[in-house]
């Protein structure tokens, strides 16, 4: 595709009324950490700002949201996003939950709301017409699908994660759906999330640490990436795997350094949202907290590499 990474002249778009920043979690590999990083965000985002209201929406059918931060069971027929969607209107749906963050309750059955999905700027319009007034995590199935390019719609900021080159690829075909959209590709940030420091992949010159090489790649392919990158920790993961409310990071793995990297890279949200408010053009200032500036990619970079092998697939070294 060799498209070159054109997002600086884009003009902002409008933000919905009432609402200060929305945040989609998207990628089309599982896996990767989209719902932990979601749900664990919106607790830290929460935590340092406290004046700051976050609200959790899945668009995913596995429930884990409603799991984690439900106060109490949820009844049939209380509200959900199926009555959100269809009121166009998420005020009614929103409910207080654990480590006071809102959150939208699941629909029984995603696949229904999908199929009202069809029109990508229908979850942009329902947060325009939502007054409630803070900042909508959107956490997003493992597919580019209708749900998910009504997120990227929505969202004013992106976050993709990678964790390894199947990862990689992946987010290539996110950039790739952001511009067949004539949406900013400025808006998405890579997050390497889920790397195990210690890897390291073979080459002609001996092993070389598997997320130098990663940050090497997205460099080269003028993706605007996120400073802060998420460890891959035994203790976290427990946090989910051992009971069916999951756990905080911030509450229950203090100790690890995926709790010193959620606490920045929230912090790194933040400022970009009090950007964003003040609606300054994001380059310069804004793109440099994120750790980037935009620009062209490298030379043999590339925005929309879907399609294109990695180095190390090229290679057949995985
Ligand atoms: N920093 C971490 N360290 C170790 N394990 C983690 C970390 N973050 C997430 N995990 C674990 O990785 C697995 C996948 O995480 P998660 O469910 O968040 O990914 P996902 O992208 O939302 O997946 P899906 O595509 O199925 O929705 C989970 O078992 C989770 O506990
Ligand atoms: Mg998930």
């Amino acid at each position: 595709m060799g498209t070159v990474l054109a997002v600086t002249e884009a003009p902002p778009m409008p933000r919905p009324a009432g609402v200060r920043a929305v945040l989609a979690i998207t990628s089309n590999k599982g896996g990767v950490g989209k719902t932990s990083l979601a749900t664990n965000l919106a607790i830290y985002l929460r935590a340092l700002r406290e004046d700051l209201p976050v609200a959790l929406v899945g668009l995913d059918d596995q429930r884990v949201i409603d799991r984690m931060f439900a106060l109490r069971p949820l009844r049939p027929g209380e509200g959900n996003l199926k009555h959100g969607w269809a009121e166009r209107c998420l005020d009614r749906v929103l409910r207080i939950g654990e480590y006071g963050v809102h959150f939208v309750p699941s629909p029984p059955d995603v696949s229904l709301l999908k199929a009202r999905a069809e029109d990508p700027l229908t979850l942009r319009r329902i947060l325009e017409r939502t007054t409630w007034n803070g900042v909508f995590v959107l956490d997003t199935k493992s597919d580019l699908e209708a749900l998910t390019r009504n997120a990227l719609h929505a969202a004013d900021r992106v976050l993709i994660p990678v964790a390894d080159w199947a990862s990689l690829e992946e987010a290539g075909r996110s950039f790739a759906l952001l511009e067949r959209a004539r949406l900013p590709l400025d808006r998405a940030r890579v997050v390497f999330t889920l790397v195990d420091r210690r890897s390291r992949t073979g080459g002609t010159d001996g092993a070389e640490p598997l997320l130098r090489r990663l940050e090497e790649e997205v460099r080269r392919r003028g993706w605007p990436r996120c400073r802060t990158t998420i460890s891959r920790s035994p203790r976290v993961e427990s946090l989910s795997s051992g009971t069916s409310k999951p756990l905080s990071v911030l509450h229950h793995a203090r100790g690890t350094a995926v709790h010193r990297e959620l606490h920045d890279l929230a912090g790194e949200l933040l400022r970009d949202f009090e950007a964003l408010a003040t609606r300054e053009p994001d380059r310069g200032g804004a793109a440099e907290l994120w750790g980037h500036r935009l620009g062209a990619p490298e030379p043999g970079g590339y925005a929309a590499a879907g399609d294109r092998p990695g180095p190390d697939q090229a290679a057949g070294r995985r």
